[in-house]
This record gives C-alpha cells, sequence and structure tokens, in this order.
C-alpha cells in the first residue's frame, strides 16, 4: 500500500469565478500556494479550448506559484500537445473534452483511440512529462492503457460519485465501488500507478481514499465550493473590521 494517498487539487474554479468579471482577482496563483500550504501535494489545472477556467497566462503563473508538481489536463488536440510540450508540466492527464458539457463526464476511450494517443503519449513522455489517462473503470481500457506504455491511470469516479447521490440503489453503488477496487488492481499490478477522481466530496471521499492501490486523488468543485462556505465568514468580518476603522 502507498503510505500517503497523495491530494492534487484542481484549482479551475477559482479562474472560473475570476472570469466572471473579467479582472485578475480570484488568483489561481494565489489559490495554488494556500493549496502548498495547506498540504495539497498537486496542483490540476484543466486548460480547455474554450479557456473557459484556465487561461494560456495561468499555466506559467501557477507553475512558478509553488514547488508542487503541477498536473496539466488536456484534450488530444494539436494546439493542446504543443502547449503541454512548451511548458512541460510533471504530468499530464489527457482527457476527452466535448466543448458542450459542463465537465468531463466520462473517460477517454483508450482503447478505440490507440492510433491517435500512441503518438501523444509518445511526445509527451519523450519530453519528460508523466502521462495520465483518464478512463472509465473498465479492464478494456487499462489494457489500452497498458499498450499505450501509459505510466499512470487516473480512474473516472464520476458514476461512483453519482450512485453514492442516490441511496435507494446501494446495489448500484457497491458496484461502482467494485469496479474501481479491481482496477486499481488491475493497474498497479501491471506497472501502471492509478490515481482517481471526478465528482469526489467530504461524504464519499473516503470508501474511495481506502483503495490500496491508489496513490492520488484528484479533487476540484467540491472543494472550491466547500471554500466559500469555510472562508466566507473570514473574508465578511475583515471587511467589517475595514469599514468600522475608516469610522
Ligand atoms: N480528474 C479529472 C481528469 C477531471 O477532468 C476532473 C474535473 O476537471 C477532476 C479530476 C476533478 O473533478 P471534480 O471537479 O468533480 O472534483
Amino acid at each position: 500500500m502507498n503510505e500517503r494517498l497523495r491530494l492534487g487539487v484542481n484549482i479551475d474554479h477559482v479562474a472560473t469565478i475570476r472570469n466572471a468579471r473579467g479582472g485578475d482577482h480570484p488568483d489561481p496563483a494565489r489559490a495554488a500556494e494556500i493549496v502548498a500550504q495547506a498540504g495539497g501535494d498537486g496542483i490540476t489545472v484543466h486548460l480547455r479550448e474554450d479557456r473557459r477556467h484556465i487561461r494560456d497566462h495561468d499555466l506559467e503563473r501557477v507553475q512558478a506559484a509553488t514547488g508542487l508538481p503541477l498536473n496539466l489536463e488536456m484534450a488530444t488536440t494539436d494546439e493542446m500537445v504543443e502547449i503541454a510540450l512548451r511548458h512541460a508540466p510533471h504530468a499530464a492527464c489527457i482527457v476527452p473534452e466535448k466543448r458542450e458539457e459542463r465537465t468531463t463526464e466520462g473517460g477517454l476511450d483508450a482503447a478505440g483511440l490507440h492510433n491517435q494517443l500512441a503518438p501523444i503519449v509518445a511526445r509527451l513522455s519523450d519530453a519528460g512529462v508523466r502521462v495520465s489517462l483518464f478512463i472509465e473503470p473498465d479492464p478494456r481500457q487499462v489494457e489500452a492503457a497498458m499498450k499505450l506504455g501509459a505510466p499512470v491511470v487516473e480512474l473516472h469516479t464520476g458514476e461512483y460519485a453519482h450512485a453514492f447521490d442516490h441511496p435507494g440503489q446501494p446495489e448500484q453503488l457497491a458496484y461502482e465501488l467494485k469496479r474501481i477496487t479491481d482496477m486499481a488492481a488491475l493497474a498497479a499490478k501491471n506497472g501502471i500507478e492509478p490515481h482517481a477522481g471526478h465528482g469526489l466530496t467530504y461524504d464519499n471521499v473516503q470508501p474511495i481514499a481506502a483503495i490500496p492501490q491508489l496513490a492520488e486523488l484528484n479533487i476540484g468543485h467540491y472543494l472550491i465550493g466547500e471554500a466559500i462556505f469555510t472562508g466566507l465568514e473570514a473574508s465578511v468580518r475583515r471587511m467589517r473590521t475595514l469599514m468600522d476603522e475608516a469610522r
């Protein structure tokens, strides 16, 4: 078992809030610093084709803000491959991307896309970038990752999280958890480091965190949302103090 399960924090939605006003605040680089201070093990960002959250200029700033490894989530476009090669993040997690989706809805079809993925995995690996494939917890996909020589797979926990939210179907939850457990074991047995992520929350994280082969979880939306509640009191108090001091 890995001694410590690494936590990669996805800070995309700090940029989503910033972009809503078009200015510089809140700054994802400052969020990265807080993640580092709080014991996070890595920073994850997804540079999307439409740049709806993280933007190109953020990459360098976020990368420089801490000594933590940067995990760049990216689609398989030529543009993203060039950007990944230019920035050489610690890791690149290849994800499927649909323009109209709200978030990454499913895993990459690593089996069906072998010929498209093979040169990308090779180019990134040659540049020293640790390639991860974001896949469904399915044996076909783990085997495809093995054929592609990917050192890491990230198992999509979205279906598990969905089943967790529907407690009326406990057999579905058990099925989803078993798929992730089995695929983490299959990947590890074949020399691939398994990670997991998507839709993880305080409530549903522990059964996943208990899977012994998993080395890393990547968590974003819930943590940024939760930060509003744990941080709002302090920010309102500070504003109250500043206003009171001015009188
Ligand atoms: N891992 C991958 C590959 C993702 O695409 C995402 C969402 O961007 C996450 C993890 C984090 O998911 P969430 O924001 O639901 O925690």
